[in-house]
């Protein structure tokens, strides 16, 4: 996150001596990004985070692809997916191509006895249902309903849930996740126009150093694999950190809706942009106010990218039989347009109460076998009806 951030204690200069009270050296550490071009953070360690006691045998996480081609409009009901006691077997791959994967999951018991590490994607976890706290070494975020919690690749993190109900939207990103560019200026700053700015910003707080030898799971992600690793030391043995790269959180609620005397495209609500995908927030919002403005979208070709709705709350202005949870994938190649009646209704309404998450990718999303297991078969007829 291009906002500098430093909790606990760090020396007055990089890469200089930095003592313990029992005089042992504190262990540096570069969390760099892109090489070392882009994003950075320098943590400083009790012990070093190099002290490997065993490695476990890989396992494979990867998705299976039920369907990789298809032209038709397709849904799925999310909240089909059924709850798992675990967090990392909960996830369900739903759409995935070589840009992102996108996961539903309804984890019931927090993580207790080992660690995470994706050391292979940027994670949006948007919260739709349930509370709790993401623990790292960076500091703790409390999280609740409509945040996005952003989480680098190769921060090692535990979710801490207050109850067994959670319902999570994950966005696995092979490329860096940031804040659009055009909602920056030259520094780096988020503009006047941007519709979110740095105070909706929530860093990590509360660091709390846990010296601690012993064996401390982490399983780190990689190329499709699981890697149970052992450490000798406790991942969150941070005495301190300074820098721009490190887990954040954004609500939903605080993103600002950009709205005009006529219908506004789809860029007016991007939240994150990502390597070949953007994400989108709809969110409750004055609608159009030209005398004879329609609110509701037209029918519309995306000529080059397909179309993924997760729906939150809220009614929904251009959809009938919509529920929450509910995904809608408008595939490249062939128009979608408001259901029949919707734009009759929208005339004259003041406002719309949706709330929803939208991904634009620019290259097929394939389906999984979870995904075809929770689909709406008839989804694709539903504007005939
Ligand atoms: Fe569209």
């Amino acid at each position: 996150m291009p906002i500098y951030h430093k909790l606990g204690q760090i020396p007055h200069k990089r890469h200089t001596v930095f003592r313990k009270p029992d005089g042992g050296l504190y262990a540096e550490e570069l969390m760099s990004t892109e090489g070392f071009s882009s994003l950075y953070s320098l943590v400083y360690h009790v012990y070093p985070p190099t002290i490997v006691k065993t490695l476990g045998e890989p396992y494979s996480v990867e998705p299976k692809i039920a369907r990789a081609k298809y032209l038709k409009h397709t849904s799925l009901i999310g909240f089909n997916i059924k709850p798992a006691d675990d967090y990392l077997e909960s996830r369900k791959a739903v759409l995935v191509n070589n840009d992102l994967h996108i996961s539903l999951a309804a984890p019931r018991h927090s993580m207790t006895d080992y660690f995470f590490k994706n050391a292979q994607a940027d994670e949006v976890i948007f919260i739709h249902v349930g509370t709790g706290t993401l623990k790292t070494g960076f500091g703790d975020i409390r999280f609740g309903y409509g945040d996005y919690l952003v989480i680098p690749r190769g921060t090692i993190y535990q979710m801490q849930f207050d109850t067994e109900d959670n319902r999570l939207f994950i966005v696995e990103s092979f490329g860096p996740v940031r804040t659009p560019k055009r909602y920056r200026n030259q520094f780096g700053q988020l503009a006047e126009h941007s519709p979110y700015c740095e105070r909706d910003i929530r860093r990590p707080e509360n660091l709390q150093t846990h010296d601690e030898k012993g064996d401390f799971k982490i399983l780190i992600k990689k190329q499709g694999l699981i890697y149970p690793y052992t450490y000798g030391t406790h991942p969150f043995d941070f005495i301190g950190w300074d820098g721009f790269h490190y887990p954040w959180a954004f609500s939903i609620h605080d993103f600002e809706p950009i709205t005009g005397r006529l219908h506004q495209p789809p860029p007016v609500h991007q939240t994150f942009d990502g390597h070949n995908f953007v994400l989108c927030s709809f969110v409750p919002r004055k609608f159009d106010y030209h005398p004879d403005s329609i609110p509701a979208p037209y029918n519309h070709s995306n000529v080059d990218s397909d179309e993924v709705l997760y729906y939150v709350d809220g009614d929904f202005m251009s959809r009938k039989n919509v529920v929450k949870g509910q995904i809608t994938l408008h595939p490249a190649g062939i128009p979608h347009g408001p259901h029949p009646g919707s734009v009759e209704k929208s005339i004259g309404k003041e406002k719309t109460e949706e709330l929803a998450v939208m991904i634009d990718p620019f290259h097929p999303l394939m389906l999984t076998e979870d995904a075809v297991g929770i689909e709406d078969e008839r989804y694709y007829h539903s504007w005939a009806e």
